[in-house]
């Protein structure tokens, strides 16, 4: 595929993955304030943005998806780079401003994704296992554990309800 078309094509998925995420808000919105047909309007449209970010990220899929051992290495990547420099700096910039909530979510999206960098880097050795276990994920803050649930998460207290399980138990 030509420069420009990969380029815009990458360009339109980021735009409409942005835009699944933010129109469910808008339905959410919808429904508190009692507005359902709108609301169904809103998560009717998401889906359709979803399957257009579904469509063009497909269509460049070369650039993005590569074979697993890389895309395990890329995440491993992001997780440690997130973790280590991102959200530090974001948390720094949010005590500066004295932003109380913007500093608990960077802080335990920060330490979340230290666990996600563990878990990938655990998996990289995995990889020849054949054992397929399930991931339970914590709702508040997105921590992930392949063990039980835990009675209360080890990054922000959530109880064992928090948690969604990923895989069969
Ligand atoms: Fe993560
Ligand atoms: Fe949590």
């Amino acid at each position: 595929m030509k420069e420009k078309t990969k380029e815009n094509i990458y360009k339109a998925f980021i735009g409409e993955a942005k835009a699944y995420f933010r129109l469910l808000a808008y339905a959410r919105k919808a429904e508190e304030e009692d507005v359902p047909q709108i609301a169904l309007l809103f998560r009717a449209i998401a889906d359709a943005e979803r399957v257009h970010a579904t469509r063009q990220l497909n269509l460049v899929k070369d650039l993005v998806v590569k074979d697993t051992d890389t895309n395990l290495e890329l995440s491993f990547q992001r997780e440690k780079s997130v973790s280590e420099n991102i959200y530090p700096d974001f948390i720094k910039d949010a005590e500066d401003e004295g932003e109380a909530a913007a500093v608990l979510a960077f802080t335990h999206a920060r330490d979340a994704e230290s666990f996600h960098a563990k878990l990938y880097d655990r998996a990289i050795y995995q990889m020849i296992k054949k054992v397929v276990k399930a991931y339970q994920v914590c709702q508040v803050c997105g921590y992930v554990t392949d063990k039980k649930k835990p009675a209360k998460c080890p990054v922000c207290g959530a109880p064992e309800e928090s948690f969604k399980t990923i895989g069969e138990e």
